[in-house]
């Protein structure tokens, strides 16, 4: 079948909006698919920034050391190298596009934030805690307008279609309207840039739309997927009953907010010399722990005064306020909850994946730049600068996908394969229908911010049953496609779970609790044909 389009974007966060913008930019015809509208996303409700050496005193060099060190042993640095050199360009790159990052009012220079684990300010902002919206909105104005861009909006991406040499060509999608059919679409490139799985959790900071379905699309496909255990639980997410799990954004910790707990002892010096700027891991463990033994934990930002907190952080400033919390008079009662997914499809640091004609880009790649565990900022700049990346490998035509035995060997940082777990088929039977309470509640508290292998063996084998009951297909509706692909996705994290039998990053295992050497590899999953 002849393609249609040169690309194929399903999603239209950051990182599909950079690879649109790229095409169009070099009159490219481009299909952006999207089961929502083009600029509602995850990445719009990013509020932390972005990460970038801007500063005259910083260098992409520590920008790299730093993500290294928060991905415990497991980034690629070839990745990481140019997620941190090229990060500047792109910066440039979006003020040109008119993005409105914030600046100093004075000096009128891009003002630069800190958050946990950085060793420099380097965080770019726009309307203080609203990055994303601004972020979002400025990629969509650089697409909406091109002659070479076409979007389907409300259409849910099925399946992947692939030609007998198992080259990706399309793909088979299905419009939300009511008794719509379905209908196939052809492109050279296919490009999954459809974010993380955060609704696998029972509390995450993530929109619903954030159902790992680029990740279930391309492990149906055959592709390979890695780093599937590494998910990281934001520390500090709104913790009000009847309100969701709201972000409470690390810029505030940046800010000098402190955590203390409810005898209102501010604690982190027990668990960190780096007190709240500690990395996302052991802040949340630590709050979870104070949590256990005293039953809340809050962040304390009072000190910034109401001025100062309506500039810096408008959103949370409102949010809090439609519950009945004036965060410049009371403090922020949080707790941890799922914020990011380091695992994804496996791609090389081009966005390639192992299929021909398939690739990935942003929060549902594996690119490894993250490794064992994400450094706050350096997500949306992950979309910003794999974007351009995958646009600039494509470009010629010649675009090979990732050879998996030779990128074995050319890779820092081993990757091996593994075969997930044998299930325990006594669960079979006791599993009952899948649901989306059930998957959220069994994967929160079996494969959250502390596992166990009986714990992960139980979610492993409830998920391996809910995925082998028969869905009926094109029947199904959006929410019933969105929990098969949860269901899907929440089985590979916990096998991989259940496979690492170590404590690194933001995999932590109560009966490994240590780090040790010989689990210094990524876990790489393909499925059996
Ligand atoms: C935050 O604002 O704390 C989130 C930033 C991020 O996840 O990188």
């Amino acid at each position: 079948m002849k393609p249609e389009y040169e690309y194929i974007i399903v999603g239209s966060g950051v990182a599909g909006l950079s690879v649109a913008a790229a095409a169009a930019k070099n009159g490219r015809r481009s299909l952006i698919i999207t089961k929502s509208n083009l600029e509602e996303s995850n990445t719009r409700y990013a509020q932390g920034g972005i990460a970038a050496a801007y500063a005259p005193t910083d260098s992409p060099s520590s920008h790299l050391k730093d993500t290294l060190v928060a991905g415990a042993g497991l980034s690629e640095p070839q990745a990481v190298k140019a997620l941190t050199t090229e990060a500047p360009k792109r910066m440039d790159e979006l003020i040109r596009l008119g993005m409105p990052f914030d600046r100093d009012a004075r000096s009128g220079e891009i003002s630069l934030g800190r958050e946990g684990a950085h060793s420099a300010n380097r965080i770019l902002h726009a309307g203080g805690d609203a990055t994303g919206k601004h972020l979002e909105h400025t990629l969509a104005q650089a697409v909406r307008g091109s002659e070479y861009i076409e979007k389907l909006e409300q259409y849910f991406a099925t399946d992947l279609l692939q030609d007998g040499a198992g080259r990706v060509t399309g793909v088979k999608i299905q419009p939300e309207v009511a008794g719509g059919g379905s209908f196939e679409v052809y492109g050279r490139h296919v490009v999954l840039a459809t974010g993380g799985a955060g609704q696998l959790y029972r509390y995450t900071t993530n929109p619903q739309l954030t159902t790992g379905d680029g990740m279930a699309l391309a492990w149906r496909a055959g592709a390979a997927l890695a780093d599937m255990e590494f998910f990281q639980f934001h520390p500090t997410a709104l913790n009000l009953p009847g309100a969701p799990s709201f972000l409470i954004s690390e810029a505030m910790r940046g800010e000098g907010a402190i955590l203390k707990n409810a005898n209102g002892e501010a604690f982190m010096a027990k668990y960190d010399p780096r007190l709240e700027l500690a990395s996302r891991d052991v802040v949340a463990r630590a709050i979870a722990s104070e949590l256990a033994a005293t039953g809340k934990v809050f962040l304390d930002i009072r000190h910034l005064g109401k001025a100062e907190l309506r500039h810096h952080f408008p959103s949370i400033y409102e949010f809090c306020l439609g519950y009945g919390l004036d965060i410049s008079e009371d403090m922020i009662p949080v707790a941890p909850a799922a914020h990011y997914f380091m695992g994804g499809v496996l791609t090389g640091s081009w966005g390639e994946t192992t299929l021909p004609g398939l690739y990935a880009v942003g929060e549902a790649a594996a690119s490894g730049v993250h490794g064992a565990n994400r450094l706050a900022s350096n997500s949306l700049l992950e979309g910003l600068v794999f974007g351009q990346r995958l646009y600039d490998y494509t470009a010629s035509g010649q675009a090979p996908a990732l050879d998996l035995p030779a990128y074995r060997q050319t890779a820092e940082i081993p990757l091996t394969g593994y075969a997930l777990p044998q299930p325990d088929l006594s669960v079979e039977n006791e599993a009952g229908a899948a649901t989306l309470e059930g998957v959220q509640g069994l994967m929160w508290e079996k494969v959250g911010l502390a596992r166990i292998a009986a714990g992960l063996s139980e979610a492993f084998s409830t998920l391996d049953a809910w995925e082998k009951q028969p869905a009926d297909g094109e029947g199904q509706d959006r929410a019933g496609r969105e929990l098969a692909n949860l269901v899907t996705v929440g089985r590979l994290v916990a096998g991989a779970a259940l496979i690492r039998e170590e404590s690194r990053g933001a995999h932590y295992r109560l009966d490994f609790p240590t780090t040790r050497e010989e689990w210094l590899r990524r876990i790489v999953l393909q499925k059996q044909h």
